[in-house]
């Protein structure tokens, strides 16, 4: 017997911006396969995601990934029981290819196919690990187009407490790491030239603590850095300490607000800086201070990924959730609280 007859098996697909990614997530027994191929090297040159560069990039990887990814975990296209794919947000022309490729497959299988928002994907990441969070909980939502805070009372029944008002702070550690010369992408380089700076040889603000609310803004400290580096040009590693403490503090500072706000007492801390150690360190000592669980995914499902898009589907489309029609569809601007509720889950 085959694996698809004895559950669902869920095929996400992930092209939203630089990375292909592809899982395959079984209902009784858990991920199977996931694998991505990174554009890293194609952008690097440009200092940034080239939109047309990725597009053309995922329509070359998509449909291997797909067979490599059915290779590894022994199943055939036939095994598969429903699509997920980004659907958005994103960069349009890319996130065209992940759906163009799911619709298809969709109609010529004749199984249901579903648009998955990229961020509800990051926001269930930590419930691919074996010790899940229980709902409900607050949402710490930090990549590289996104900051945000979130009540999540169950999948889908999400309430923004906050968010960035400028840069999400994935782009400030990107834009600060481009300003001290560093490579793209930058956030895991300036975390690591930080590692060899010293605490307090320069103090950054940290923005916006002192007032009430849960919104963010990281365009200053971007700019603070770039001051800092004019005077000081060779005190990089110092900078990048700097930069990175203010900006896990603020990032601590408001998550212990929101869930002293929510009453909550579980913190779930996902998208590509949730990879970052400094502010897990930051965030794991607030959660002993103020009694709260903190969770996060394991480090490379961190960043994009094809097993939480497989994930997100699976909870929807196991309760009949799909698209209605053949169509392509992508929805480069979605707000995660447009979403409909999951029950049951
Ligand atoms: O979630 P993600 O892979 O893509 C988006 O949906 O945006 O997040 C990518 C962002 C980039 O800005 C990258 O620099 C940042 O996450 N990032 C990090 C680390 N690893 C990735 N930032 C700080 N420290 C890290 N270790
Ligand atoms: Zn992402």
């Amino acid at each position: 017997m085959s694996n698809a007859q004895l559950g669902f098996i869920t095929l996400g697909i992930e092209s939203s911006c630089d990375e292909t990614a592809i899982g395959l997530y079984h209902s009784e027994q858990g991920l199977l396969a996931h694998q991505l191929f990174s554009q890293v090297d194609i952008h690097a040159e440009y200092g940034g995601v080239v939109p047309e560069l990725a597009s053309r990039d995922h329509i070359r990887r998509t449909i291997p990934l797909i067979k490599a990814v059915l290779a590894r975990a022994d199943l055939t296209l036939k095994d598969i029981s429903g699509i997920a794919y980004t659907a958005g947000p994103g960069l349009a022309g890319a996130l065209l290819v992940g759906s163009a490729v799911a619709k298809s497959l969709s109609w010529s299988l004749g199984i249901p196919a579903l648009a998955v928002h990229h961020m509800e994907g990051h926001l269930l990441a930590p419930l691919l690990e074996d010790d899940k969070p229980k709902f409900p909980f607050v949402a710490l939502l930090v990549s590289g187009g996104h900051t945000m805070l979130i009540d999540v009372e169950a999948i889908g029944a999400y309430t923004i407490l906050g968010e960035s008002l400028d840069d999400a702070v994935g782009e400030a550690f990107d834009k600060t790491a481009k300003i001290l010369g560093l490579g793209y992408p930058g956030g895991p380089a300036l975390a690591d030239l930080a590692t060899r700076g010293r605490a307090g040889a320069f103090k950054f603000p940290r923005p916006m603590i002192d007032r009430p609310g849960l919104d963010f803004s990281f365009s200053g400290l971007k700019t603070f850095a770039r001051n800092t580096f004019a005077k000081h040009p060779a005190q990089k590693p110092d900078i990048a300490k700097a930069f990175e403490v203010a900006a896990t503090q603020t990032l601590m500072i408001k998550c212990r607000r929101a869930l002293e706000q929510t009453g909550r007492s579980t913190l779930v801390v996902a998208g590509g800086v949730s990879a970052n150690l400094s502010l897990r360190t930051e965030l794991n000592a607030m959660g002993l201070k103020v009694n709260a669980n903190v969770y996060y995914p394991r480090q490379e499902f961190c960043t994009d990924n094809g097993a939480m898009i497989a994930l997100a589907g699976h909870f929807r489309l196991t309760q009949g959730a799909h698209d209605t029609s053949h169509e392509v569809n992508i929805k480069p601007r979605w707000s995660l609280e447009e979403l409909p509720t999951a029950v049951n889950v």
